[in-house]
């Protein structure tokens, strides 16, 4: 008996050195933790248990029956994160590169296929070269397997991807599926051709920082919806990330403890500058009306005219989309528009409650957006505000104009609650742009023009430039003060905790991608 526990134990002791200490140095060296040392920190002590440690490659070619390595380059199990159970696979650089091999694949399939039976998260650590070369189309058979199931499991249960070294060639479209990508600085990269392709195929001269480093993807693409300056970093945020999502689609995240006081916040009085063509920061006005410190944002460095993310409400956990005006006067673009609405469909998966903050002047002009197809873009976010189930409240802080007013969760599009603020200005456009179309003859015929313009102007803003036509319209349910804010949405978000809205019978709307 006792040679048949040593040899389990020498198997598990080879199986735990991957491949082999040389190559954990280099790794280290690079300043990278190994694929074990990521699934130790990400979860609580002792929490892991491995599946399939002991799994090979099956491969013969190119003398590969010689080249075995327990696990074949990839970790595989479940554990818990600050006690929620979660499924986690980590490549290990250690072996082949962590190249994706038939038998690699099928390890991360088969802990896929218990995250969705079970209801629990799924998180990958990427770290691989690609396709096992070696294995041809069986590993890329793999890949597709793995793709399929992200499919599946896409709004059953959360699925997050940390990129912790190369994602090269189409095994970037496993992380592209899943609801969140975590890279991490300096030492990640992705793209679908490399440096060297791109070379021969355009002759543009690009360094794989440059093509696909994390700064890259998180300012110019918007493929990473965070980044990190170093593993432990990275592995930080995805704990925090998790904290604010259910286990899954049937459940709503577990609320915090929180003691209510009377969550008056005067210094929401004087965010909104008199001068409505003044910027202001709506990061202010989210920390000024969410609980200390709870605030987590998505995709900073991308589309920065609007604003996404996490924070906390008397401890619940609630989804921001705002408008930022320190950027674009926070008009809606293209970029925005697709950031606003993959962060809001998210949500609406977990049944997460949506609060959607409103200073918009409307859709950005010009050649560029009108190109990119600002028209179809646009409809994405409205498409997504307007298919959301989940609790929907928004206040109105500024601007309100144009078709960005109906868009940005609009009593019309299904919204629960709108409040406003005694500054908001809803109307279909400012009170100058305005007045030089509607008054052009009499603004014409005026000898002072200068004088003419600014009494209409005067005179429209009284009119419209404030938030009481909407109010009496029932547009708006309530002009409330900034102070006031942050105790009525605890309120309004309590009210709505069991909302519950059947939606048609159908396979599925037809989203304009
Ligand atoms: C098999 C691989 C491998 C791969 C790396 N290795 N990539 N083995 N298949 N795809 C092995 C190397 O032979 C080496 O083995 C070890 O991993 C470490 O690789 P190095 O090159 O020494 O490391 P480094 O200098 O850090 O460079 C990393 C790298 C480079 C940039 C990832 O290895 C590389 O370019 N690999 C090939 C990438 C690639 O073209 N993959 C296919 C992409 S297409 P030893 O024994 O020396 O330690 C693709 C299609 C997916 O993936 C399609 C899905 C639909």
């Amino acid at each position: 008996m006792n040679s048949k526990i040593e040899k389990l134990d020498s198997k598990i002791a080879e199986a735990k050195l991957g491949g082999g200490q040389k190559r954990i140095d280099r790794q280290h060296q690079k300043g990278k933790l190994t694929a074990r040392e990521r699934i130790n920190y990400l979860l609580d002590e002792g929490s892991f248990e491995e599946i399939g440690i002991l799994v090979t490659h099956r491969t013969t070619d190119f003398g590969m029956e010689n080249q075995k390595f327990y696990g074949d380059g990839v970790v595989t199990g479940y554990g818990t994160v600050n006690g929620r159970l979660v499924y986690v696979f980590a490549q290990d650089f250690t072996v082949f590169g962590g190249s994706l091999s038939e038998t690699h694949a099928e390890k991360i399939c088969k802990i896929m296929d218990l995250a969705v039976k079970v209801g629990a998260p799924l998180i990958g650590l990427n770290d691989s070269g690609g396709a096992r070369i070696q294995e041809g189309v069986r590993s890329l058979g793999g890949y597709a397997d793995i793709f399929y199931r992200n499919v599946q499991a896409s709004g059953v249960i959360p699925q997050i991807s940390a990129i912790m070294g190369p994602c090269a060639g189409g095994a970037v479209y496993s992380p592209a599926m899943t609801d969140f990508t975590v890279m991490v600085e300096n030492s990640s990269y992705m793209f679908v051709t490399g440096p060297n392709v791109v070379k021969t195929v355009t002759n543009e001269e690009v360094t794989s920082e440059e093509l696909g480093g994390a700064s890259t993807h998180a300012t110019k693409s918007g493929v990473t919806h965070l980044t990190s300056e170093n593993d432990v970093q990275c592995l930080e945020d995805i704990k925090v990330l998790l904290s604010y999502m259910p286990q899954n689609n049937k459940e709503i995240t577990k609320k915090l403890p929180f003691e209510l006081k009377d969550e008056i916040r005067e210094e929401l009085e004087s965010l909104v500058p008199e001068n409505a063509n003044k910027p202001y920061d709506m990061r202010s006005v989210i920390h000024g009306i969410t609980d200390t410190d709870s605030f987590f944002e998505i995709h900073k460095d991308y589309a920065e005219n609007i604003v996404v993310g996490f924070a906390r409400l008397a401890g619940r956990s609630v989804g921001i989309v705002a408008n930022q005006p320190m950027s674009l006067a926070g008009c809606l673009d293209v970029n925005s528009s697709k950031k606003a609405a993959r962060f809001t469909r998210f949500c609406d998966c977990f049944n997460i409650p949506l609060l959607v903050l409103v200073d918009v002047p409307g859709f950005l002009p010009g050649t560029d957006q009108e190109w990119n197809a600002i028209i179809t873009n646009g409809a994405k976010l409205l498409y997504a505000l307007s298919e959301a189930t989940v609790p929907r409240v928004s206040v109105i802080t500024r601007k309100a104009y144009g078709g960005a007013y109906d868009v940005m969760n609009s009593k019309h599009i299904g919204a629960d609650m709108n409040f406003a603020w005694p500054s908001a200005e809803i109307a279909v456009m400012g009170a100058k742009g305005a007045s030089e179309i509607i008054f052009k003859k009499e603004i014409s015929e005026a000898e002072d023009k200068e004088a003419k313009l600014a009494e209409k102007e005067a005179e429209y803003a009284d009119l419209f430039a404030n938030p009481y036509t909407a109010a009496e319209r029932g547009f708006v349910d309530e002009v409330i003060l900034p102070k006031e804010t942050r105790r009525k949405l605890i309120k309004a978000f309590a009210m709505l905790e069991n909302k519950k809205v059947e939606r048609p019978n159908r396979k599925h709307g037809n989203i304009p991608l």
